[in-house]
Parts: structure tokens; sequence; C-alpha cells
């Protein structure tokens, strides 16, 4: 079976480090972000080619990227600030364009998988149009697709994570997305599902952690002995003792404000004398659809204080500053972020603070990157053995599942109608020919 994997928008290497686990073989990255590569770098043992791959016409570009007939597969996640609740959500932002520029590379490889990674807000970004026309041009190519949102902690990530995913193949295998395997309780999102395990909380996540220095240095582990599982996992090929990452970026004219801080309050709890101005300026904005900016995904919290016995939310760049201990009053370190999104101890980041803290928030988690990765590798082992599979007879798209809740926004029925569309103009062709 064909193994060998090209990872594009590679960031820290997060995809890159669970695909590797689940013995396929990524055999370069490519980012613009330089520290980026050298984290990548320095962590696989692969190359990471520094280039920009908006600029499509860059010859080393091309020469990296001349038909590669052995490529199991393309994976990565365009940048999403475009995207983001948090950004801009502009649809003509130049950014957003880099979600093609993934798909003409998708096209000049033509890799039997693809998988690619995106923020929930490109589903309703340009009205639903970028992702309804991402997913017709992966199937005019010859990709079968699924197309769904997942949230990670129902994988066994200790974090609250919404992403996009969309899977596609060219050998015509029928599949499905790997089955959740576990509960989580974040709070504003959960899902109890009676017989599951639950997800790590964010206590079990960082408890094994020794006490926070106050600059980088290697600190060694105060128990020698890992205290649960997840801590086992985390020191599972770390070597060295201690961890690295792990100091307090805890601001002094903010400890006031940490000090008041309950679990689960955000900065809007606070007396409006000790708001920052920064998020005074955003608290009552609206965006233009209407809703206040605090009910949507990257609500302006400033700055909160995290459930113990919660997973965390998700794991951004700001999460080192704005997210507050449970316990104690300060920010979470790098290495706790880290661990979040599921990065062993073993992993050093390169960089400033404020570029590791990006490169961080940024990663797709190796954690779930691994239960992807052995789902694409155990379906590509069985449609390649010639087992008796449900072969489809044309690219299509498979199915999509745009949210787990009951309701929709009207921005989220539009694209869910375009995506309709598609989907009963397929069983339209497939009866025409049949
Ligand atoms: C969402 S992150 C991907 C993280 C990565 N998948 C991981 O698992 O760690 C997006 C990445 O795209 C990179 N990027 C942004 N614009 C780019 C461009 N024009 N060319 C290449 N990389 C770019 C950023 O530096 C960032 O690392």
């Amino acid at each position: 079976m064909l193994r060998r994997v090209i990872s594009l928008f590679s960031g820290a290497g997060g995809l890159s480090l669970g695909f590797a686990q689940a013995g396929l073989k990524p055999i370069f990255g490519i980012d613009i972000n330089h520290d980026a590569c050298i984290t990548y770098e320095n962590n696989l043992g692969i190359s990471c080619h520094n280039l920009d791959l908006g600029a499509s016409n860059n010859s080393e570009l091309l020469n990296l990227l001349s038909p590669h007939q052995d490529v199991l597969a393309v994976i990565g996640g365009p940048p999403c600030q475009g995207f983001s609740s948090a950004g801009s959500r502009n649809g003509l932002d130049p950014r957003n364009l880099l979600i093609f520029n993934y798909f003409a590379i998708v096209e000049k490889v033509r890799p039997l998988w693809f998988l690619f990674e995106n923020v929930e807000g490109l589903l309703t970004s340009n009205n639903g149009k970028s992702v309804f026309e991402l997913v017709r041009r992966f199937i005019s190519l010859g990709y079968s697709l699924r197309l769904e949102k997942v949230n990670f902690a129902a994988y066994g990530l200790p974090q609250s994570r919404k992403r996009v995913i969309i899977i596609g193949n060219r050998v015509g295998a029928s599949f499905n997305f790997p089955f959740e395997t576990h509960s989580f309780d974040a709070g504003k999102h959960n899902k109890l599902l009676p017989l599951f395990p639950h997800s790590p909380t964010l206590d079990e996540a960082i408890l094994g952690l020794p006490e926070v220095a106050t600059s980088e240095c290697l600190i060694p582990y105060t128990n020698i002995t890992p205290i649960n599982e997840y801590d086992t996992f985390m020191r599972l090929l770390n070597d060295s003792g201690g961890v690295k990452h792990h100091f307090s970026s805890k601001r002094d004219n903010d400890l006031e404000r940490y000090k008041l801080l309950k679990p689960g309050q955000t900065m809007k709890d606070l007396p409006e004398n000790l708001w920052h101005p920064s998020y005074r300026k955003r608290a009552f904005r609206r965006v233009l659809d209407g809703t206040p900016t605090e009910k949507r995904g990257g609500a302006p919290v400033g700055i909160k204080r995290l459930h113990a016995h919660q997973c965390s939310p998700t794991i951004t760049s700001a999460s080192s500053h704005e997210c507050i201990h449970p316990v104690f009053d300060r920010p979470l370190t790098l290495r706790e972020c880290a661990r979040l999104q599921s990065f062993g101890d073993d992993y050093v980041f390169s960089g400033s603070t404020s570029s590791i803290a990006t490169q961080i928030g940024n990663a797709f988690p190796p954690l779930a990157a691994k239960i992807f990765a052995e789902t694409v590798s155990q379906i590509e082992g069985k449609a390649g053995s010639g087992m008796a599979f449900p072969f489809l007879r044309k690219a299509q798209l498979i199915g999509y599942r745009l949210t787990d809740s009951s309701g929709m926004s009207p921005k989220l029925m539009h694209t869910d109608s375009l995506l309709k569309s598609l989907m009963s103009n397929q069983v339209e062709e497939k009866f025409l020919h049949a």
C-alpha cells in the first residue's frame, strides 16, 4: 500500500505527526512560517519547505509538486483567519483563496486521498458559496468525499475544538468518518453519551506537569511517575526528565482581575472599571448579521478562568494570555496549551513566545490526526486488497454533517440547501445513467 503523504500549510506539524503515528509517511511539509518549519523539521525529522503556497508559479514549489504518482494523501489546513469567528469573516480575504490553492495542488499531485481541515466559519463564509464551490471542484476532479463538522473532544481530546473536515478519495471507496469514541463536557458544548468514556478534563490533562518557572528552562517533573493515563500518554516519548515552555506569562497589572474571576467567569463578570480597553471596545460590537459578538463562537471574552473538571475551550494563539488556570492566578503556560492540543511533552517548539503560541493554537491535534489517518489507511488497505467493498460508480458527495444541534442559523441553512441540491442532482444522474 502507498504510504507517502504531503502536508500543505503544515504549521508545527500536528497533522503530520498524527499521520506518522498511524504508520503513514509524511515526506515533506510546506509552510510560509519560518519558525513553524523549524519546529516541524526538529520534531518530525522531515524537511519542511518555507514557501508561500499562494504563489502558484514559484519554481521551487512547482518542482516540489511535480506529479507524484505514488502519493497516498495530500493533507492540510489552509489558514482560517478570514473564516474564523474571531477574525473578520471576510469572504474576500485573500487568505480565503488559499483553499483553492490547496485544491490546485491536489489537482496537480493527484493523490489517492486528501484531507482538508478548516474552521467552522468556512461553512457560512461567502454565503456557503466557498465551501460549495470547493466541494464541486473536488467532485469534478474525480474525488468522492465526505464533509463533516466534528468536535475533537468526541475523539478523546481534552479540549472542545470544532473543525470542518473534508476527506476525499479517487479510488471510488465509499467510507464513513471514524466513529466518535468519547463523551465530553465543555460547559456550553457537551455531548454526554452513556457507555462512552469521558474525554480527559483540563485538570487530568495538565495535572502531572511540574510547577511553573518564571522564564524558559527545562523544569523536572515533580512526580517521577505519571499520575494518570493522559499524563502517561504525554510523557511517553519524553526522556528529558522534564518539560520546556512551562513558564508563567502573567501580567502583574492583571493580577487583581485574575483573583476576582471564578471558574467560568470572563472579563464581562468583572467590574467595568477593570475591563481592558481593547475588550471595552469589542464588548458591545455587533457583527454584520446583527448577532452580538459574545453569542458567536470566538466571543471576545478577554480573560476567562477555566473549569478544572470540564475539557478546555478551544486553544488559540491567545490562550496563553487569556485562559486563566482553574486554581492558580496566572494564564495557562505554553506547555499546558500544547498538552491540551495533545502534543507530547517531548515536542519542542521554535521561535518567540508569541510565535510558539500561534503554532500551538493553529495546530491540528495529533491525537485526532492519528485517528483520521488510521481510518484513511484502513479503508485504503481494504479497497486496495480487492476485498468486497462498497465501491462508488462515480465521484460524488457521499454525505455531509454541518452541525450536531437541532437548529441551524439562516446562513447555515443556506449552505445546507446548496449541498443538498448537489446530492439530489447526483441521485438523479445516477438514476439517469443506471
Ligand atoms: C491552521 S494552520 C495549519 C496547522 C497544521 N495543520 C498543524 O497541524 O500544525 C495554517 C498554516 O498555514 C500557514 N500559511 C498561511 N499562509 C500560507 C501561505 N500563503 N503559504 C504557506 N503556508 C501558509 C500558516 O503559517 C499556518 O502554519
